[in-house]
């Protein structure tokens, strides 16, 4: 496979990391090496998933809502000719639309749905009982489930074109009925709803993928130390390499057997 043209058109232009990139003319994605196209990439753990697979010589396509202001990423980009840098804003369906008429035809081996937003962990009160804000709820559910829903569905043409044929979504413990939302803590009321959402999404669209032998899964980070959480102490908490290299084995090994469940990064089965 070679995806030369999807590079040059991704190349973004107005960044000394991207001048350094298109200095060669293209950054060459290797025609031999899979693809993986991933959501919400300037940060925490979709930079950390572009990082490894970048380190591991997949070519990359590393989509942000804001690419002028993904400085980390683009110093990724500059180090790998292997990571291409695309806008997309996951809740925006004209944004989805338009990535996926630009990639028409280019296979994509794995599809990573990771973009989404938790709430301010420091104002817990808009999804709080008593204290909702109703009018933050479409933008929990179009970022967490829908777009995710689109975006698999824009670009699950590319995915059949691909050899890997693997779509994956990150949920969390706070989505899960079985798992007592998160252990059992109250509020977050948007970030369960939408969380469960997303499961409910996936696990039908793993029922229409299989006839075409592809494996969509949801995957559970456990709790992750991104930038935001910064030095703060809580329970369990985990750095992203643990993380995502746990992912990344976890996506490694899936067996059609596995569409539709929940699985933990430590490749323990999550209940819905
Ligand atoms: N960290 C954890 O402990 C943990 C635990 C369970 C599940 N998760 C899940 O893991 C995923 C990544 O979380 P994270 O911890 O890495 O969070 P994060 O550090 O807040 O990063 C979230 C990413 O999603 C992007 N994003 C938000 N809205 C978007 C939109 N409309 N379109 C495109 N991108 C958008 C953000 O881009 P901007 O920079 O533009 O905002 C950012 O790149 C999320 O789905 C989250 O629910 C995380």
């Amino acid at each position: 496979m070679t995806d030369t043209s999807i590079t040059r058109r991704g190349v973004i232009a107005a960044t000394a990391a991207a001048a350094a990139i298109s200095a060669t003319g293209t950054a060459a994605f290797a025609a031999d090496a899979q693809t993986v196209f991933i959501t919400g990439s300037n940060r925490g753990i979709g930079l950390e998933f572009v990082k490894q697979y970048a380190g591991k010589g997949w070519n990359v396509i590393a989509t942000t809502r804001s690419p002028d202001k993904a400085d980390e990423l683009k110093k990724v980009a500059a180090a790998h000719k292997n990571v291409v840098i695309e806008q997309l804003d996951v809740a925006n369906n004209a944004s989805v639309d338009a990535l996926a008429a630009k990639y028409k035809g280019k296979p994509i081996d794995l599809l990573i749905n990771n973009a989404g937003i938790t709430g301010d962990f420091m104002n817990p009160k808009p999804q709080t009982f008593g204290t909702l804000d109703h009018n933050d709820v479409d933008n929990f559910m179009h970022t967490n489930a829908l777009g995710p829903l689109k975006v698999t569905e824009a670009f699950y043409e590319n995915v059949k074109l691909g050899k890997g044929k693997k779509i994956v979504a990150v949920t969390s413990l706070a989505g899960s009925f079985g798992a007592k939302f998160g252990g059992g803590i109250p509020g977050g009321y948007w970030y369960k709803i939408s969380k469960a959402a997303l499961n409910a999404a996936m696990v039908n669209v793993s029922m229409d993928a299989a006839k075409d032998g592809i494996i969509v899964t949801l995957l559970s980070p456990g709790t992750v130390r991104v930038e935001k959480i910064g030095n703060a102490k809580m329970p369990g908490l985990i750095e992203p390499v643990e993380s995502i290299g746990g992912m990344i084995k976890v996506i490694d090994g899936l067996q059609p057997s596995d569409a539709g469940q929940i699985i933990r990064y430590n490749g323990e089965r999550q209940p819905y």
